[in-house]
């Protein structure tokens, strides 16, 4: 067992934002990162994605990419991320998580596997919440990634249909030699909405040892105060935080969450920096936006908009847009002509 995967001190005491598909890419954990947040998860990269992908240094970025084509699959911003970025995977076997942990060495600072998406997707394909019920899979794998993998490892659950199995589970993960646990206090067949199971958290941190990362309870939370509440009423050691962050990432922030209008600018100008795709720039920006996307006018350009340069313009934010394109195209040239001499 390598001691690295196991050390339970780099989930103790943190303040994260959770794994968000289509969201929990490079300009949202920056920000986070920015707004006080201790680590930041990935969202959900399927092992097999991930094990088809090319590393890549892009020096125009400081970033090190992993693609399939023109995909960013992950983007990890090299200085800002360092000892921060939790890789999140979706995986159905220990041979194939273990070439992950290969594959990504130290480039990311831990690896979580994802046991708790309920999503079709997942399940038919043994992954996320499949495997909560499969002990025998999430030894398999959680072993194989403790064996191989150079930095901390860790899992997220939901609780289970009875909290006793919930209990038995979170102790099996714990015999794996995992480092933390993040626990969301939700069942399988519970939606968003249904209320958070803090007592079932708070029984989980009571009966192991390693830290919880305690999850579901963005719906109770305006201020970083009652994140920290939250934390303190499940009394695990750390906490994630997904749709709040989502809608105002500056939830991580000590001195006061900022308005719509900050969030929206503040992350693009993320996205901008960081190079971001339309499609996932535009998802997030709509998630904070929420129903202002028909009210506001710069929602429905928003709406509207085709390209990450068009909803900039919708936030008067082109100029930040432009400045940063240009800012690569002339480091392109610089190495042009380094590699020419
Ligand atoms: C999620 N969630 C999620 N969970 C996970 O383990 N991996 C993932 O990739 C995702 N993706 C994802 C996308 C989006 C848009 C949302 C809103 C949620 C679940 C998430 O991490 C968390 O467990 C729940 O949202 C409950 O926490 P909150 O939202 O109450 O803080």
């Amino acid at each position: 067992m390598s001691c690295i995967a196991s050390d339970s001190s780099f989930y103790t005491g943190k303040i994260c934002l959770a794994p968000m598909v289509r969201a929990g890419r490079t300009p949202l954990r920056v920000l986070s990162l920015d707004y006080g947040a201790d680590l930041v998860y990935t969202e959900e990269i399927v092992d097999q994605k991930l094990l088809s992908a090319t590393r890549k240094e892009n020096h125009i970025l400081g970033t090190i990419d992993y693609c399939i084509e023109d995909d960013v699959v992950l983007r990890i911003a090299s200085e800002r991320e360092r000892g921060k970025v939790v890789l999140q995977i979706g995986t159905n076997n220990g041979e194939s998580a273990a070439k992950v942990a290969a594959m990504v060495g130290t480039d990311v600072a831990a690896i979580d596997v994802n046991m708790g998406c309920p999503k079709p997707f997942s399940i038919q394909g043994g992954m996320g919440a499949a495997l909560l019920t499969q002990t025998d899979r999430v030894k398999e794998i959680l072993s194989s990634l403790v064996a191989t993998s150079q930095v901390p490892v860790s899992c997220k659950i939901r609780v289970l249909d009875d909290p006793s199995s919930t209990i038995a589970l979170a102790q099996f993960i714990e015999r794996t030699g995992v480092a933390a646990m993040g626990v969301h206090g939700r069942r399988r067949s519970e939606r968003p909405g249904d209320s958070n199971r803090e007592e079932e958290i708070r029984e989980v941190v009571r009966a192991v040892g390693i830290p919880v990362i305690a999850n579901g309870g963005s719906t109770e939370m305006e201020t970083h105060e009652e994140l920290l509440a939250f934390r303190e009423r499940t009394g695990a050691s750390s906490v994630m935080v997904a749709r709040k962050a989502l809608s105002n990432p500056s939830i991580f922030r000590k001195e006061g969450i900022y308005s719509m209008d900050t969030e929206i600018k503040n992350f693009l100008q993320r996205a901008c920096e960081w190079d971001e795709n339309y499609t996932m720039t535009k998802y997030v920006v709509q998630r904070m936006l929420g129903g202002e996307q028909e009210h506001d006018p710069r929602g429905k350009a928003t709406v509207q908009a085709g390209s990450v340069v068009e909803i900039c313009r919708a936030w008067e934010m082109e100029d930040k847009y432009e400045e940063c394109r240009a800012a690569r195209q002339s480091k392109r040239g610089d190495r042009v002509e380094k590699d020419e001499t």
